[in-house]
């Protein structure tokens, strides 16, 4: 018996169903692939860097009911992004980048790109699975938001209007899925660990000469009541809970793993 505190995984099979996960070659990405291929799903897996891509493939544990089908593809390209989509039945927009700059210093085409990637690929994305989700009268769109999704932090700026806009686009495809049996919502996590961050904590504890759980609890997490790092892990678990029939209610929402941040 699992003990009360221990988390087990959520029931989900999705055998016969084919997801796709952008930024899959990384963090929560590739956490979100290996879940959904777990559960039995052929998780199309696209990203730009096709080297993170084989890592992948190489990561998934023998036995593994569904599969992993690499998909390297650059998002700004967004006429192939269309393309990829069609036929997936659950649908992960993932994939993002992060420049932080004050405004009158955010070079545009660098704001150009995050918003390319993170807001109209999903949406070049949907319009690519929607019509074959419709078709079979099921889809689940989960939409990697963040907790700068809900609230902005100062030198984010294409990064919260990214995410900000997603909230939107998320909301608009709730309404429009909900009478062909399409689900979709957002995952907003606070800090994860992925080598992104894990990076930034080292960059963080050498400038400001301290030791690197303070830069955690006096930096990273200073606005999170819980003083951890999400694991990629558990957003992936959030996004399979958001796939199962139990979840089939829950649409149009934004679902929080922030440790209290947005309790503020
Ligand atoms: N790490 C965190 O603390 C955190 C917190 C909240 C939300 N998020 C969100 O989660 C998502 C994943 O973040 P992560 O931390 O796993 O980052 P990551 O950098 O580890 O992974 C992002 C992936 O996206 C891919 N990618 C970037 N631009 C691309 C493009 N043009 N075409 C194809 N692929 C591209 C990268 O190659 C990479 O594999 C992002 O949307 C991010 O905003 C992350």
């Amino acid at each position: 018996m699992t003990a009360i505190g221990t988390p087990g995984p959520v029931s989900l099979d999705l055998a016969g169903r084919t997801a796709l996960v952008t930024g899959a070659a990384g963090g929560i990405g590739r956490a979100c692939a290996l879940r959904l291929a777990a559960a039995g799903a052929v998780v199309r897996a696209v990203d730009r860097d096709a080297a993170g891509l084989d890592g992948l493939l190489d990561a998934l544990p023998a036995g593994t009911p569904g599969g992993i089908e690499p998909h390297p593809l650059d998002l700004t390209d967004l006429a192939a992004a269309e393309r990829a989509a069609a036929g997936s039945d659950v649908l992960v927009n993932n994939a993002g980048l992060q420049l932080v700059r004050p405004i009158e210093e955010f070079p545009p085409e660098a704001f150009h790109e995050v918003l390319t990637v993170m807001l109209e690929a999903p949406f070049r994305l949907l319009r690519g699975a929607l019509p074959h989700m419709y078709a079979r009268g099921w889809g689940r769109i989960v939409n990697i938001s963040s907790v700068h999704g809900l609230r902005a932090s100062p030198f984010k700026s294409a990064y919260v209007a990214a995410k900000h806009g997603l909230e939107g686009l998320s909301k608009t495809a709730a309404l429009e899925g909900a009478p062909h049996g399409v689900t979709s919502n957002c995952v907003n996590p606070g800090y994860v660990r992925t080598p992104l961050v894990e990076r930034q904590i080292a960059d963080q504890a050498a400038a400001h000469g301290i030791p690197e759980d303070r830069v955690l609890a006096d930096i990273l997490l200073a606005d999170s009541a819980l003083k951890r790092l999400l694991e990629p892990e558990e957003v992936a678990e959030a996004v399979a809970y958001l796939c199962t029939p139990q979840a089939s209610f829950v649409t149009g929402t934004s679902l929080a793993l922030d440790g209290g941040w947005t309790a503020h």
